[in-house]
Formats: C-alpha cells, sequence, structure tokens
C-alpha cells in the first residue's frame, strides 16, 4: 500500500509531505480493511503541513482529513459493513493512502449509488457554507448574502445551498476567470473585487440591504465586504486564503456599528449534539447524491503524486478541488 506522511512542518508543503510504501495490512479481529476511493486536499490540510492550522496533529504523522472508501475485506467477526460498501472515512484518519485498516463502528455507510469523488468532499465544506448561511443571521428567502473566495470549494456550496433557500448572493472573486462558474452555479450577481465594490454592488443589487457578508480571505479583501453591509450587518470570516489579518474600516465598525464574528467548523463539531450533526449530514448526503450538491474537480492524483497533488492544491487559480484517488489496478 501507498500512503503519504510527514515527520516535519514547513513552509513548503510539498516539501514535507512524501509518499511511502508499505505492506498491506490485513484486517485483524472485528477491524476492516477499506481501500480508499478519493480523498480531496484542502486549505486546512496544507495549512496543517506548514504548521499554521487551529489544531496539529503530533508528529510523524499522515496527510488527509477526510475522504471515501470501500470495504475490502472483513476481518474475523466484523460486523456492521459488507465487503463492497462504500463508506465515509473518519475525520482525520490520515487519508491520503491507498488503503487503512479500521474499525467498523468508525466508518458511515454512504449511498452505493452515488459519485464517491462528490461524496469525498462532504465532511468540511458543504456544512461549513450550509452553517455560515443559518447560524449568524435570521436569512428570510428574498434576502440578500454577500461571500469573497465565491469560486471556491464552500464558495460554490454557499451559492448552491443559498439558491436553494430563495437567498440571493453577491459573489465576489478575485479574477475574471473564474467568475463564468459562479454563474453557473446559480450565484445571482458575480463580481471581481477591487476599488468601488460597494457601489458596484449597489448598483447590480438596486441597492439591497446586506446583513451578512462571509469573508475567505482576510486582509484588504474583508474591509470590501464591510463596506458593503448595511447598518449593524454582520461579517463572518471564516478563511485566511490571503495570510493577511482580516482589515475592518472603523468607518464600518464605528460609524454603520458592522459585527465581526468568526466561524470554525471544528468548534461547531464540538458543540453541536449528535442529532443535529445527523440531521445536517442526512441533508447534505442526500443533496450530494441526488446530484443538487456538487463541487468542481480540479485533477485527481495517485498517493505516489502527492508531491504534485500538494503543490496544485497550493496553487492559486484553480478550477476545482485537487482529489487523491489512489489507483487500485481498476
Ligand atoms: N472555518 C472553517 O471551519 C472552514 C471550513 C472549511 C473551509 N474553510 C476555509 O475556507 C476557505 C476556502 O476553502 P475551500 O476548500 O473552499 O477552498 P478552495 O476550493 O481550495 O479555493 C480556494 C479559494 O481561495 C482563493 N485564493 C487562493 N489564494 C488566494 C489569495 N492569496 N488571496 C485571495 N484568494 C485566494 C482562490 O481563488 P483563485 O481560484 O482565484 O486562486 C479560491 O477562490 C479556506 O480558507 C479554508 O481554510 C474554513
Amino acid at each position: 500500500m501507498l500512503k503519504a506522511v510527514y515527520e516535519e512542518r514547513g513552509p513548503v508543503p510539498e516539501d514535507v509531505i512524501h509518499a511511502v510504501e508499505t505492506e498491506t495490512p490485513a484486517p485483524g479481529p472485528g477491524q476492516v480493511l477499506v481501500e480508499v476511493v478519493a480523498a480531496p486536499i484542502n486549505p486546512s490540510d496544507v495549512l496543517t503541513l506548514t504548521g499554521d492550522y487551529g489544531m496539529l496533529p503530533p508528529l510523524p504523522a499522515q496527510g488527509g482529513n477526510e475522504g471515501v472508501g470501500r470495504v475490502a475485506a472483513l476481518g474475523e467477526g466484523a460486523e456492521g459493513v459488507s465487503e463492497g460498501d462504500i463508506v465515509l472515512l473518519p475525520v482525520g484518519s490520515g487519508t491520503w493512502a491507498s488503503h487503512m485498516v479500521t474499525e467498523p463502528r468508525r466508518l458511515i455507510p454512504l449511498p452505493a449509488g452515488a459519485d464517491p469523488q462528490q461524496l469525498s468532499m462532504i465532511t468540511v465544506n458543504p456544512p461549513t457554507a450550509s452553517l455560515l448561511l443559518s447560524e449568524f443571521v435570521d436569512l428570510q428567502p428574498g434576502d440578500w448574502v454577500i461571500q469573497n473566495g465565491a469560486n471556491s470549494g464552500v464558495g460554490g456550496y454557499l451559492v448552491q445551498l443559498a439558491a436553494q433557500r430563495g437567498i440571493r448572493t453577491v459573489n465576489v472573486v478575485r479574477r475574471e476567470s473564474a467568475a463564468e462558474a459562479v454563474k453557473a452555479a446559480g450565484g445571482d450577481v458575480v463580481l471581481v473585487d477591487g476599488d468601488h465594490l460597494a457601489e458596484r454592488v449597489a448598483e447590480a443589487t438596486g441597492g439591497a440591504e446586506i446583513r451578512l457578508a462571509i469573508d475567505a480571505i482576510g486582509g484588504e479583501a474583508t474591509d470590501h465586504l464591510a463596506d458593503c453591509l448595511t447598518e449593524e450587518g454582520t461579517l463572518v470570516n471564516y478563511g485566511m486564503m490571503s495570510g493577511e489579518p482580516c482589515m475592518v474600516s472603523p468607518k464600518s465598525i464605528v460609524f454603520r456599528d458592522v459585527r465581526v464574528r468568526g466561524f470554525w467548523l471544528a468548534k461547531w463539531f464540538r458543540n453541536a449534539d449528535r442529532d443535529r450533526q445527523k440531521a445536517l449530514f442526512g441533508e447534505l448526503t442526500a443533496l450530494i447524491a441526488q446530484g443538487k450538491l456538487k463541487a468542481r474537480i480540479h485533477a485527481t492524483y495517485d498517493v505516489g503524486d502527492i508531491k504534485q497533488a500538494v503543490a496544485e492544491a497550493n496553487a492559486g487559480g484553480r478550477e476545482g478541488k485537487v482529489l487523491v484517488c489512489p489507483a487500485h489496478g481498476g
């Protein structure tokens, strides 16, 4: 089997991660062997390699936080799953690998007919998009929200979920070439970030009141969104793609009492009860299985090409997510 591991963290993520070959383990009593089908490389995975994420595993570590697999073999007495089942891999289990051995209770069965590559991205970005829309401002059909990084994985899910809930979106991207895909996903307004964003937003929305702004970027991009909010509007930062501290002008904070909040899915997982988590993931799984919620895929790589995969995932200008899809020889 192949697995992607790292012994140290460093500023260039592809320098620290590397693939190693080991013997494929046999499942012990009560265990199952799972073939990994697909596992995304998210910005949080890159930040984990560079040491900049909010929680870091002890070293040495295996890369990959989420993913989907197929049950390949059952150890003696293993129950709850069958050979061939498509399952969600345990969060944080080191999913950039061709195989893993685990216990059936740690696996969540997924719909057999659904696209496993789409399902492999379900744990992190779809719930983030859904919760950003529901946890901060009581939005009603017809209301507007504004987000930047709109062509990202989270941004794409947010556009689709907002449209399904009757909420209208202003979507900010940082390059013209990203706009078309956001429009195609159902974005109502798509604008390129830059000067006079608030004026351009007002013109495009007919002066609509915007009570929620969703920021994945930080730096000046945060201020541009804050500028578009109505009095007492809420700005939620959930990402640091620019690597810069969020800027918000006192003009927004003082004169319009704009409120700045943060969102971290890991904290939501810690606080939300099991029923709430089950309900959210049940809804999102059904939407993905029905093809009503999806993310674009830029490229797929075998585990052996993990350095190239991570470098590509860390580069700007992609047209979707980079996935690790181990080659299993057919
Ligand atoms: N807080 C949470 O719980 C939580 C949960 C999930 C995700 N996130 C965060 O959400 C953000 C988006 O994640 P994702 O998986 O959706 O991302 P993604 O699909 O990998 O897309 C990355 C996005 O960031 C933009 N970008 C890249 N470098 C940038 C830079 N230097 N300045 C400005 N924009 C830049 C890209 O624009 P181009 O296409 O133009 O390069 C693209 O829109 C990340 O910061 C991630 O860590 C947070």
